[in-house]
């Protein structure tokens, strides 16, 4: 009696010290054996703690070296988190055939791809161009003092700021890219005593935070020290408050364009039969996303479901390239939309202008085994390519979803790509699948008709 006891005792405790996490954090956590985590983890918060276990663990590669990189990546790993890649074939870029990889949950995204890709691969394809490339990144600091004799100290810092940043932007620098400028910039009207150094950067083909933050780290260091020793500072100037260093996610200077155009009446297909009515709604369609900033969030998230998906699959930080894009939807002071489109001389054109910060080399991308295949599929992109094939996928999001609304309405399409995770919620069999997605070739579908439709033939069978 006294093994099961004494386990019986531990299993207690464990269970009475994690029942008292919620008044005291839990300790040195990080620290436990991904093993010890998933026990932690399973006792504390389920009922079920054989199936939690279970799940945990079905997502484990059987490959081990795989599994510890992506147990790497990140802090506490206890598992991974599957999201489809799917393909949009088609696309013409610059009369570039290209397949765009996309990671993405949303159901109709990838064939909503695909298909705007074919439309415009038969229509003359999407030409892309990138309009800049300088990145940003700002030293914030609080100084209190004459503001001659910041610019005075400034003017002697400057060159200080990039011969001490050598070792870091020497690679950068052989390769062509670099810090590009730094400036003094007086933000005392908006914030008492509030400076910043204001950089710009080229970092080819990197994304570059590492390098940015890196020589903001150091031009912060620099400012600090110098300032200590500048002579033309009082005993009260030489103190410098340095209160961060930080690249800007905001890169209205890192910009690509994409457009589609052709002549009014190739527009037509099968759910267009009058080419000219369908331009001149579509045009109000994005009209209406330019003024209404309702619509506005909702127009430019469809776009995001194409520029996140490829951002995703090439091992981009979407957040990163989110935070900057809407940033840029909302530059005018008014949120609004991203894409533009007119109606000029008998010739539609569609196009969109956006921020993006993305590299191909670095960071995930020769690490994350998929990521590699991604950016290999898409002919090892240079990063102003990848930014290119990005604004392009969103284009091209945009233009199935208002091609979709201002005709048949998305609901067909969408509920069409949704009737099998539908199916799988119902535990259908692969043979049920079959036959409800021909029964539902001919009905609307809903959850309640899916419902129905598959009671009946269960009761049939
Ligand atoms: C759904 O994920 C995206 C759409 O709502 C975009 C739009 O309305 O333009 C279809």
């Amino acid at each position: 009696m006294l093994v099961p006891l004494i386990i019986g005792l531990n299993i207690v405790s464990l269970y009475f010290s994690n029942q008292s996490f919620m008044d005291k954090p839990v300790v040195g956590f990080s620290k436990l054996s991904k093993s010890k985590k998933i026990d932690w983890i399973v006792a504390t918060y389920f009922d079920d703690r054989a199936s939690a276990e279970q799940i945990i663990k079905q997502y484990w590669n059987s490959d081990e070296k795989l599994q510890q990189l992506h147990d790497e990546f990140i802090e506490n790993t206890i598992t991974n988190y599957y999201l489809p890649l799917g393909v949009a074939p088609n696309f013409v870029i610059n009369d570039r055939p290209y397949t765009i990889p996309m990671a993405i949950e949303e159901s109709s995204v990838v064939a909503a791809a695909s298909k705007a890709a074919k439309y415009w691969a038969e229509r003359g394809g999407f030409t892309a161009e990138v309009v800049s490339t300088t990145k940003i990144g700002q030293v914030h600091f609080m100084y209190q003092g004459s503001k001659d004799s910041l610019k005075r100290f400034f003017e002697i810092l400057k060159p200080r700021l990039f011969s001490e940043t050598a070792s870091i932007t020497q690679g950068m620098q052989r390769r062509g890219g670099g810090i590009l400028d730094i400036q003094l910039v007086d933000k005392t009207e908006a914030l008492e005593n509030y400076y910043q150094l204001h950089a710009t950067f080229e970092t080819l083909d990197a994304m570059g935070a590492n390098f940015i933050n890196s020589c903001l780290e150091q031009f912060a260091k620099t400012l600090k020290d110098q300032a200590l020793r500048f002579d033309g500072f009082s005993d009260s100037e030489k103190h410098i408050e340095v209160v961060m260093s930080i690249l800007s996610n905001f890169v209205p200077n890192c910009l690509v364009r994409a457009e589609v155009r052709c002549k009014v009446e190739e527009l037509s297909d099968n759910d267009i039969p009058d080419a000219r009515h369908f331009a001149e709604k579509f045009v109000q369609a994005v009209r209406i996303a330019q003024i209404e900033p309702f619509r506005a969030v909702t127009h430019n998230k469809g776009i995001m479901n194409g520029i996140d998906a490829v951002v995703l699959a090439t091992g981009n930080d979407f957040r990163a390239v989110e935070a900057g894009i809407h940033a840029y939807a909302a530059k005018s002071g008014a949120y609004t939309s991203l894409t533009h489109a007119e109606i000029e001389n008998g010739i539609f054109r569609f196009w969109i202008e956006i921020p993006l910060a993305v590299g191909t080399v670095g960071g995930l991308t020769s690490l994350h085994p998929l990521v590699k295949l991604s950016l290999e599929m898409l002919g090892k992109p240079t990063a102003k390519e990848l930014m290119k094939i990005i604004a392009v996928a969103g284009l091209a999001q945009n233009f199935a979803a208002l091609k979709s609304l201002t005709t048949t309405g998305i609901q067909e399409g969408h509920m069409k790509m949704h009737l099998l995770n539908m199916l799988n919620q119902l535990n259908a069999t692969n043979d049920e699948k079959a036959k409800m997605t021909e029964h539902f070739k001919s009905h609307a579908i809903s959850h309640h008709a899916v419902e129905s439709a598959l009671n009946d033939l269960r009761m049939k069978a």
